[in-house]
């Protein structure tokens, strides 16, 4: 590819960016002696920085976001077509790609009914929440209004979702908290906390009905997780757990709300992970992938049953949800949604997903077996996680150092992966991979290649 186009000096640019600019996730003290990295264009799975490195991208935008991948002019031109005939109307009015992403997106959740717009993950997550405290004032006397979350899952940066997050290094020093959430035990088979069991799903999802029992299920309204979580390590669930859960949430009329804002649009080769396991939730949050970064989009899709709650007495001023998001008023966001989703359908990237991920499952294996240092792979679809261990037997995990320098020696390679970052603790050693859904085997072949010979550099 030919060398970027740029408007303004791009060394005027890097300076005004370590000026100016405070990043996300990010301490600042290392620019004042190398530039800040500044991206500057993309095209499939490639990006390109100010200086004209060019980088494969199997993080999908640093945050498993980009699932079509970059410089999709069709879905450029539908956000165009539709800011020039209305760029914005609140959506207590409807909007045509609102109704229309609203519809397309039903059809593709059986058993799911209505679709509430906002703008980032973190927000639709909030709008979950509330909708669980307000279900429980209206038939619970205001009882079961408490949020059960999962070790390791994180569901966004505002205080409740922090509130409500299982990975310490996200939350430390930001308290104090809402109340209301109560962290259940993560179900991470190799991290066992009840060391070998034959039945380690089950006995994770036993884990969450001892706290339930313990806090009393008439104070529990929902339980919030991710259906395989991303930054607390790439963990797919074990075999088991999901039917378990289920039957524990029946039994104790506890709503099960799922975040896909990782997995949806199709991470896992279906539309959203939760269909993978067979659950059927009441509430879904998503928001990365529904655009893929196109335009800021977030959706909280609920059944008909928990909807139906907000409409039964008009006559009663706080009836219903009594909530509002400004910008889930922007119509980018689901014009944008609308190509995203025909993208991945006309192009048949669920089916690629599938397919590229058993073969980048067997390349990680073969690698597995090559390097003492990766101690369990696991994912699902195109997300897949790789545990760097000091030792397999002891199962210590490498220190941050030595996985960020696996990163590092990556990105000089021209390849980005990601790893655990500022998440558990002793445990930031998992390297995260999640490419858009048109990864090639080509594609794969050159990821997995930097990693290994990454790997060969840092640990042998
Ligand atoms: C599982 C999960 N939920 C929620 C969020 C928060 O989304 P946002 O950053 O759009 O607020 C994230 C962000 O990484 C996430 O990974």
């Amino acid at each position: 590819m030919d060398s970027p186009v740029y408007t303004n000096d791009i060394e005027e640019v890097i300076e005004n960016d370590r000026a100016h600019v405070w990043h996300h996730l990010t301490q600042h003290k290392p620019f004042e002696t190398v530039d800040p990295r500044i991206i500057v264009e993309g095209k499939g799975l490639r990006v390109w920085d100010a200086r004209g490195k060019e980088f494969i991208d199997a993080l999908s935008g640093g945050v498993w976001t980009v699932n079509v991948g970059y410089g999709r002019t069709r879905i450029a031109d539908a956000i165009r077509e539709q800011l020039v005939k209305l760029n914005y109307f609140a959506n207590s009015a409807g909007s045509i790609p609102g109704a229309i992403f609203a519809r397309n997106l039903i059809e593709r959740m059986p058993g799911m009914s209505r679709v509430y717009f906002q703008n980032s993950g973190s927000e639709a997550n909030e709008k979950a929440f509330k909708i669980v405290r307000q279900i429980a004032h209206k038939r619970y006397g205001g009882k079961k209004n408490r949020i059960l979350y999962r070790e390791r899952d994180y569901h966004g940066t505002t205080i409740s979702a922090l509130s409500a997050c299982g990975q310490p290094q996200r939350y430390e020093q930001y308290g104090p908290f809402t109340p209301g959430f109560i962290e259940v035990p993560h179900c991470l088979e190799y991290r066992s906390q009840w060391g070998p069991c034959e039945d380690y799903g089950v006995r994770a999802a036993k884990a969450i009905e001892e706290i339930i029992v313990r806090e009393g299920p008439d104070t529990i309204g929902a339980i919030c997780l991710e259906p395989v979580t991303a930054g607390g390590g790439v963990i797919p669930p074990p075999e088991g757990y999901w039917e378990t859960v289920q039957d524990i949430c029946k039994t104790y009329d506890i709503l099960i709300h799922i975040d896909e804002v990782v997995c949806g649009l199709g991470r896992t080769g279906t539309w959203f992970g939760y269909q993978q396991y067979g659950i059927k939730p009441d509430m879904v949050t998503m928001a990365k992938g529904v655009a893929s970064g196109y335009a800021a989009i977030a959706c909280l899709v609920t059944t008909e049953e928990v909807f139906e709650q907000f409409k039964s007495d008009p006559d009663d001023p706080l009836d219903y949800f009594r909530d509002i998001s400004t910008f889930g008023g922007c119509t980018a966001g689901p014009a944008a949604a609308i190509e995203n989703m025909a993208i991945i359908e006309e192009e048949g990237l669920l089916e690629n997903t599938e397919i590229m991920g058993i073969y980048l499952a067997e390349a990680l294996s073969e690698l597995q077996g090559r390097h003492p240092a990766i101690g369990d792979v696991r994912g699902k679809g195109l997300f897949y996680g790789i545990e760097l261990v000091e030792d397999r037997t002891t199962r210590v995990p490498v220190k941050e150092s030595l996985a960020q320098a696996v990163v590092a020696d990556c990105m000089e390679q021209g390849v980005i992966v990601g790893v655990t970052n500022r998440s558990l603790p002793g445990f930031n050693n998992t390297l995260c991979l999640s490419p858009a859904l048109i990864a090639t085997r080509d594609d794969l072949d050159q990821i997995v290649g930097a990693i290994d010979s990454a790997l060969g550099r840092v640990f042998e």
